[in-house]
């Protein structure tokens, strides 16, 4: 079997992902430093962090202090210089993305691979950023990520089947899932799921049904844990907002038109959760 083999993590992005992801590596007993340029931001993190170790800890789940000895924060992209594996969870924005990409792979080692938790930026446009093709793959986390047992794993055209091993003997040593999928706009999760949450919205707009009766529909008639608009609320509008928009552009079908609702929340600023108010108020 082969086995994954990275000593030094570095974790980009100190959001939710960011610092679930960083979690979870350092639970399984990998070294990681997570880095963001935001000091608030990374404090945010550690607060969330803790709180989810002590509640896993409550289960009888992680060693909370062994995994908090594996978890280094840091400000400084340098930081990262001697990581073996670095996963960028920055916001979707590619241009953002793209910079990261180009700084990580002048600062890198040679032989260190490069993972993006993109939800649905084209993994061989962001490996064509680099000098290193062959050792970037996506590595799309559900969230929370501490929780759910997914990992999509998108190799690039230029993927390395020795990248894409590593990457899977990560997941598993991380105690994850992984649905294998090919370099195609949304890839699997996000192709299914945001067309369902659009046409939730869709359905409030038309005024169908409320808010509640539509999750409540979708909960209780389809077994799932969240309605579909608490859970856009759960993800962010702006990011169901900017999934759909790389489903339309990249597929070219009407069928994947955002929401004029959703448009409407976001440009509110009515985010979900994080920004308190969304579909629901919190
Ligand atoms: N760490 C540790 N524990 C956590 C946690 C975290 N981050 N988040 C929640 N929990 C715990 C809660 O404390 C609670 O524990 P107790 O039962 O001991 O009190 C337990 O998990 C259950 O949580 P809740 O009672 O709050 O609510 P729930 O039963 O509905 O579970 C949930 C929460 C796991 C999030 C569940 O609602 C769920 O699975 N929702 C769907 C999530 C989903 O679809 N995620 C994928 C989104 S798509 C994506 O991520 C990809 C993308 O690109 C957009």
């Amino acid at each position: 079997m082969i086995q994954h083999g990275f000593n030094r993590i570095g974790v980009l992005g100190a959001g939710q992902m960011g610092s679930g992801i960083a979690q979870v590596c350092a639970s399984s007993g990998i070294h990681v430093t997570l880095v963001d340029h935001a000091a608030a931001q990374l404090d945010k993190a550690k607060a969330g962090i803790t709180a989810s170790l002590t509640k896993l800890e409550s289960k009888g789940l992680v060693d909370a202090a062994k995994a908090n000895s594996h978890l280094h924060f840091a400000t400084d992209l340098g930081d990262l210089a001697g990581a073996d594996l670095v996963i960028e969870a920055v916001s979707e924005d590619e241009v953002l993305k793209t910079r990261l990409l180009t700084q990580l792979d002048k600062l890198l080692g040679a032989h260190a691979i490069i993972a993006s938790n993109t939800s649905s930026i084209p993994i061989t446009r962001l490996a064509a950023a680099t000098s290193r093709p062959t050792q970037v793959i996506g590595m799309h986390f559900m969230n929370p990520v501490p929780l759910m047992k997914l990992v999509e794993v998108i190799p690039g055209m230029a993927t390395s089947e020795a990248t894409t091993g590593r990457i899977l003997a990560l997941c598993q040593a991380l105690g994850k899932e992984v649905s294998r999928s090919q370099d195609y706009p949304g890839f699997v999760v996000n192709r299914i799921l945001m067309p369902m949450i659009n046409e939730a919205f869709n359905a409030l707009m038309e005024s169908v049904a409320s808010a509640e009766d539509i999750d409540k529909g979708m909960r209780l008639g389809t077994n799932q844990p969240m309605g579909p608009l608490a859970l856009a609320d759960f993800i962010g509008l702006d990011t169901c907002l900017a999934i759909m928009n790389v489903l339309h552009d990249g597929l070219g079908d009407p069928r994947y038109r955002p929401s004029p609702l959703l448009k409407k929340y976001v440009e509110a600023g009515f985010l979900g959760r994080k920004s308190k108010r969304g579909v629901y108020a919190y």
